[in-house]
């Protein structure tokens, strides 16, 4: 991760059995760069002690308006004049209510009114008093005046209810923060990408597939979204969690991608390609479990589409983004690749860097030539990815949609 470095956050935390979640949240954002501020109400002090988030911080945690430790005795003005973003969490009910109508009768609500920066919070609460209508009203108004709700999720509640109303977890809270901070060179841009293997049924309970875990092309429509895009992402089987700001379209067999990309495409700005589609299909499925005989068993496959090809070759294409995974001569096979499906952008790595791992290695290729990014981590070869597309997409008005340079 990437997005954090040299941030000064100011981390507010309020009332809530949550707020024990918010110590490696500090931690977290530490750790990612971040310098971190932390203020907490008086009824934060009661689920956990100050004096946790200020080892963790490495800064006295202000809890008083009446603080005589902030420059000028103005701590609710100074400590945002200091701060990219002032991050809630927890936000308790009580704590959204007060931001919803402007009260400032503690430091936290004070510095809040008196921000000169953006304000995200995570609700965090019992799941009656999430949906109680006024929460609902109050969450809808901070909506509308631009504070950014991260969350809340439903699940196990602390009082033992299930639903929603639980605070994101701290890692989750630390990459929404990392995105936010992303610049959003592709704002207004439609994207569509494409993510995991696909699977292509032999008979009902056995196919042929590949170990592509979809990981790379979920980071790459992460990165699309924190760069402003709106994105629809056509994924493969895969155990990923639905990325929470993609429209997802689940299917399985190549054939179905093509259908669904097709189905998806209209008004689409940028296509990336990253699925691992499969090349062949077999031609006769049986309805019925093969049972195993004595010889060989043959099957007979026939050719899939190839849905990036297809999507390039179309009068007036969308900016084409193609993935490709290489065992030998990377550099030669790849730009081939990307002249042969006629793409202005592809991203190559060897089959051994592409497949299941959290990190891997990238080479761009382009019509100026080859670009190499270092090993990192897949959320930040995508970020890089999305810049490097940005740079070179340039919305086309008359067409509707962008063109290379
Ligand atoms: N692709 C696709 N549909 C296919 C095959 C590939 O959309 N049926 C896309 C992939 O999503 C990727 C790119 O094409 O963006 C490269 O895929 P790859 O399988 O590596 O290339 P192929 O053209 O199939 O070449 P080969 O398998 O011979 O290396």
């Amino acid at each position: 991760m990437d997005g954090l470095a040299d941030k000064r956050l100011l981390l507010g935390i309020t009332g809530g059995i949550a707020a024990y979640k918010a110590a490696e949240l500090a931690r977290l954002l530490a750790k990612r760069g971040a310098q971190v501020r932390v203020v907490m109400t008086q009824a934060a002090c009661r689920f956990i002690a100050p004096a946790t988030l200020q080892a963790l911080s490495g800064k006295p945690v202000l809890t008083d308006l009446w603080d005589e430790r902030a420059d000028g005795g103005m701590a609710h003005i100074e400590l945002t004049r200091e701060a990219d973003a002032v991050l809630i969490a927890p936000a308790s009910a009580d704590f959204i209510s007060k931001l919803a109508t402007g009260a400032a009768d503690d430091l936290l609500s004070a510095l809040c009114l008196a921000r000169a920066c953006p304000l995200l919070i995570a609700p965090a609460m019992n799941r009656q008093m999430w949906h109680n209508p006024a929460t609902q009203r109050n969450a809808a108004l901070l909506v509308q005046d631009g504070i950014i709700l991260l969350g809340p999720a439903s699940g196990e509640q602390a009082c033992g209810e299930e639903g929603m109303g639980r605070m994101l977890e701290a890692e989750a809270l630390a990459d929404e923060l990392e995105g936010f901070f992303q610049p959003k060179p592709l704002s207004g841009a439609r994207v569509l990408v494409t993510a995991g293997p696909t699977f292509e049924a032999i008979d009902p309970v056995r196919g042929i597939t590949n170990p592509s875990s979809g990981k790379m092309g979920y980071a790459v429509a992460r990165a699309a979204w924190e760069a402003g895009a709106e994105v629809t992402l056509v994924s493969g089987p895969t155990c990923l969690a639905p990325p929470p700001h993609a429209r997802l379209i689940r299917v399985t067999g190549a054939r179905e991608m093509l259908e669904a990309v097709n189905g998806a495409l209209d008004g689409a700005d940028i296509f990336i390609g990253v699925a691992a589609v499969a090349d062949y299909h077999p031609l006769h499925p049986n309805e019925q479990k093969i049972k195993k005989g004595e010889g060989t068993l043959t099957l007979e496959l026939a050719p899939n589409p190839d849905i990036l090809a297809a999507v390039a070759g179309r009068p007036n294409p969308p900016f084409c983004v193609g993935f490709a995974a290489e065992s030998e001569n990377l550099y030669q096979f790849a730009e081939l690749k990307r002249q042969r499906k006629k793409l202005p952008l592809l991203a190559a790595n060897r089959v051994q860097d592409a497949l299941g791992g959290n990190e891997s290695e990238l080479v761009l290729f382009d019509d100026a030539g080859a670009h190499p990014l270092p090993r990192a981590a897949k959320i930040v070869l995508a970020r890089q990815l999305i810049r490097h597309l940005a740079g070179l997409y340039r919305p086309d008005p008359a067409a509707g949609r962008g063109t290379p340079d």
